[in-house]
């Protein structure tokens, strides 16, 4: 099973991005992941923008998502709702139906005693809204400081990594 990974943040030392590298570690036999990682190269949205030929960033990310058999988002939350940069690519994606009813897990992961959670709920509305189909088993808000990964970027707490590992085999589980 082909599982996309994206994240919503364009830090180099996100929590975010390493948190789905660690989910790639933890993910279970027969999960195999990828990284979509040019959000940067994303060119603001605009409907007169969207047409032949797409920039190559826009191609790549809607093939991308096409060829996967599910996805994997973790976000920021910046201002109480999911960064302007994931808007972005989501409002990229959305005319190529390329979401439409593929597996999806929506994750957020900061500092904050929440999570990230009202992020994450700005994510799973708006990819609802995509008819992706949200596997709401799958997906988690995570309460996580640097400190809370190790310098491998490995999970400290098991209890978060046990969480990690249940919502990857609910997104197993329903892809397949
Ligand atoms: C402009 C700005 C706004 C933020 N707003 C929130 C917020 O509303 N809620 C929250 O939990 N954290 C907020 N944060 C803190 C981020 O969650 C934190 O910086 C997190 O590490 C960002 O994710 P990343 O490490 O993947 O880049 C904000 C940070 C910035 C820079």
């Amino acid at each position: 099973m082909r599982v996309l990974a994206l994240s919503g943040s364009l830090r180099a030392q996100s929590l975010n991005a390493r948190v789905l590298r660690e989910a790639a570690r933890l993910a279970p036999d027969g999960m195999d992941f990828s990284f979509w990682e040019r959000l940067d190269d994303l060119p603001h949205f605009s409907p007169e923008r969207d047409e032949d030929p797409l920039p190559p960033a826009v191609a790549d990310l809607r093939a991308r998502v096409r060829e996967a058999d599910a996805l994997l988002f973790c976000t920021p939350e910046y201002i109480h709702a999911m960064p302007a940069v994931l808007k972005n690519l989501l409002e990229w994606v959305v005319s190529s139906g390329a979401c439409v009813g593929k597996p999806t897990a929506a994750w957020s992961v900061s500092p904050s005693l929440e999570g990230g959670a009202r992020a994450q709920a700005s994510l799973v509305h708006t990819l609802e809204v995509m008819s992706a189909k949200v596997v709401p088993e799958a997906s988690l808000c995570l309460t996580l400081a640097h400190s809370g990964l190790d310098g491998d970027g490995h999970l400290r707490k098991q209890e978060q990594a046990t969480l990690l590992c249940k919502a990857l085999r609910e997104l197993s589980f329903h892809a397949s």
